[in-house]
């Protein structure tokens, strides 16, 4: 039987402790600036094909919650939402990012001219995406990734300068317990090649 080293145990513990947490199941807790600085500076050690990286991220914190909101009211009122026009929908999110403490952007920037398709950008910015999730998790925040209509319109990107968004991870400090996930079971996803061999 092999013995995982505490260190690899510890990292395994993390990625499978790593949840998506609704923002009802976090505290109004600042989180301190080392803590972010440490948590983008663990996106910024994600795979890159050509090591181009692909990503920039707006934090926003605090007051600057209150610009999010108007970006997502704005986008939101010019997106093909059903209820694009209705003013309570937008007002809804004026407030939605003050709903937790944190909301990082996943903005998409590929380096011109373009060297690899666009796919692996994308890829790029979703490992980025998911090391700012495993980091928290070990520094004991919890978030999620989030891509509504509102964040994914290019109203938001152009209001961040940013050629793409992928959406936006929001973090805090949870104010309880949260539920656990499921995942199916490995057997129905791997084939080992060399036990489905046939001669
Ligand atoms: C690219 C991407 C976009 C996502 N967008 C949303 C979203 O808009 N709303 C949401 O509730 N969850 C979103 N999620 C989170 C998933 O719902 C979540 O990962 C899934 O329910 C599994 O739960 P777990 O992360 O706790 O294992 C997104 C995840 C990814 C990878």
């Amino acid at each position: 039987m092999t013995e995982f080293s505490p260190q690899a145990q510890t990292v395994l513990q993390t990625i499978r402790q790593r949840r998506s947490v609704d923002v009802s199941k976090i505290g109004p807790g600042s989180v301190p600036r080392e803590v972010l600085e440490a948590v983008l500076e663990a996106a910024s050690w994600a795979p890159t094909h050509g090591r181009r990286e692909p990503w920039r991220f707006t934090v926003f914190t605090g007051d600057s919650r209150r610009r999010l909101g108007e970006i997502l009211a704005a986008s939101y009122a010019a997106s093909s939402a059903p209820d694009h026009s209705s003013e309570a929908a937008q007002q809804a999110q004026r407030e939605r990012p003050f709903k937790a403490p944190v909301w990082i952007s996943l903005e998409l920037h590929i380096p011109q001219p373009p060297k690899f398709s666009d796919w692996e950008e994308e890829a790029a910015v979703a490992c980025a995406a998911q090391n700012i999730l495993l980091s928290a998790t070990a520094l004991g925040l919890v978030g999620k990734w989030a891509s509504s209509v509102a964040m994914l319109h290019p109203l938001t990107a152009e209001a961040l300068g940013a050629p793409r968004v992928l959406g936006f991870i929001y973090l805090g400090y949870p104010n309880g317990e949260y539920p656990d996930s499921k995942r199916t079971p490995l057997a129905e996803k791997v084939v080992w090649a060399e036990e489905s061999q046939t001669a």
